[in-house]
């Protein structure tokens, strides 16, 4: 198994540019099932998360090239499967996205439950209630959700989310583009890559509108066509390079970011003594003074993200003083890498959803395991602010999610190197 080492210590300083968005992307390659011709998408993110939801896509007869780097164009004119390869699905969460789409598309899917990182019991209630909304007949066993339009046939609804979630709204978007009469979707989540998904179906013909706000419509077409679109910059990678930033007192350009999207984050760091610049697409983090402790409560969009929610907590782990950290998404989320950055000297108290961390002068370097996507990020820039050498195990994890993570940093001024055992 690869792993991950790191000298740390050194201030990052430099340019970073930041890739397409993971989550808008993983949204938007399945809604291409929607389009009986070829999408042509800019800025697809180089991530393994991407590579499985395009092996999934061509197992079932899509035709996809590469026309540059990041540059995808992508046909599923010839799809005609509604019952993608189980052990392809079960390696990532999005591919659960598959059932709205191929709903929409085709009025049926057999799809394996999903896999991907399993921080928290991840369930998918609202998906079904959605899809039983619009008239579909849904089965689900232990490992299949199996789905058809009901004897009445799809027709669109009025459905109300019980709980925030990115991926119910995704799902009911998808389902509901190609379907008869109009859906409304109320407690919507309004995320960025939401916004993006709904730009993307618009752009290819489909006529959603309040995508961003909590209350999304979607008026059913009949077709859409193919055509050209770019994914917006990624949030949480763009996060974890500014928090990246901080923790080592460096001094870093984040660019291509869009910045209206980065104010939880940056709000924050500001809080802990950083001076963060905006520019119309970048960013820029520098830190010279010591890091102050800060109260943070992760929330859906546009509080701060509970993907941040680990590398936030390496800033306080470093930070003077007692910050408080509470989780309001996923409540065991914690149990991904407090251990490990304990072990690392981090001193951190859970007590239910809220950890109290206080700030030590300085992080060592041993062997730690990444857990998940965002745990691993975190102990990666726990390993560059640390003294001496830090190996993160199960980079597979990091993978899924952050392109060229080992270029990215090396360009400005981390010493880490990627070992293949
Ligand atoms: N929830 C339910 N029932 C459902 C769906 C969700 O109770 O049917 C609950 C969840 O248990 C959670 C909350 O609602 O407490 C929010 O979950 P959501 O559905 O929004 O999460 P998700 O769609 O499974 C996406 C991202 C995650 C990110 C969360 C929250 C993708 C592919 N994944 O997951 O991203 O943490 O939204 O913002 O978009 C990551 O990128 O590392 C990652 C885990």
């Amino acid at each position: 198994m690869a792993k991950y080492e790191i000298i740390g210590g050194t201030p990052l300083s430099g340019t970073v540019t930041i890739g397409g968005a993971k989550n808008a992307a993983v949204a938007i390659l399945p809604a291409a099932l929607l389009v009986p011709g070829k999408c042509r998408i800019e800025n697809v993110p180089d991530i393994s998360d991407v590579h499985t939801l395009l092996d999934i896509l061509a197992s079932m007869g899509a035709k996809f090239e590469w026309v540059e780097q990041s540059i995808l164009e992508i046909d599923c004119s010839d799809v005609t499967c509604t019952e993608p390869d189980p052990t392809l699905v079960r390696k990532m969460r999005a591919s659960y996205y598959l059932m709205g789409a191929l709903l929409s598309r085709y009025g049926k899917a057999h799809v394996a439950l999903p896999g991907g990182c399993n921080f928290a019991s991840r369930p998918i209630d609202q998906h079904i209630k959605g899809f039983l909304c619009l008239g579909a007949d849904v089965e689900e066993t232990e490992e299949y959700v199996d789905i058809s339009a009901g004897p009445e046939g799809l027709q669109g609804a009025r459905i109300s989310l019980d709980v925030v979630s990115v991926g119910a709204t995704v799902n009911i978007m998808l389902a509901a583009t190609l379907m008869q009469g109009q859906t409304i979707i109320e407690n919507a989540a309004k995320e960025p890559h939401i916004v993006d998904l709904a730009n993307f179906l618009n752009t290819m013909g489909a006529r959603i509108s309040g995508a961003g706000t909590d209350t999304i419509k979607i008026r059913g077409v009949e077709k859409l066509k193919g055509g050209n679109y770019a994914i917006i910059p990624d949030q949480i990678e763009a996060g974890t390079y500014m928090a990246a930033a901080a923790v080592t007192g460096g001094n870093v350009l984040v660019k291509n970011v869009i910045p209206k999207h980065m104010e939880c984050i940056t709000t924050r760091l500001r809080e802990m003594g950083c001076k963060i610049v905006e520019f119309d697409d970048a960013i820029r983090v520098q830190r010279t003074a010591p890091l102050r402790r800060i109260t943070v409560k992760t929330m859906p969009y546009p509080g701060f993200p509970t993907d941040m929610q680990a590398q936030i907590c390496v800033c306080m782990a470093l930070a003077n003083g007692v910050s408080r950290l509470t989780e309001s998404v996923y409540e065991t989320r914690f149990f991904g890498y407090c251990s490990e950055l304990e072990n690392m000297g981090a001193k951190i108290k859970i007590n239910e959803k809220t950890a109290s961390v206080t700030g030590v002068p300085l992080l060592r370097g041993t062997t730690v395991h990444a857990k998940d996507l965002r745990a691993g990020a975190a102990l990666i820039i726990a390993g560059l602010a640390a003294q001496g050498t830090t190996v993160v195990k199960n980079i597979h994890y990091v993978e899924r999610g952050y392109e060229h993570i080992i270029d990215k940093l090396t360009a400005i001024g981390a010493n880490i190197r990627r070992i293949d055992d």
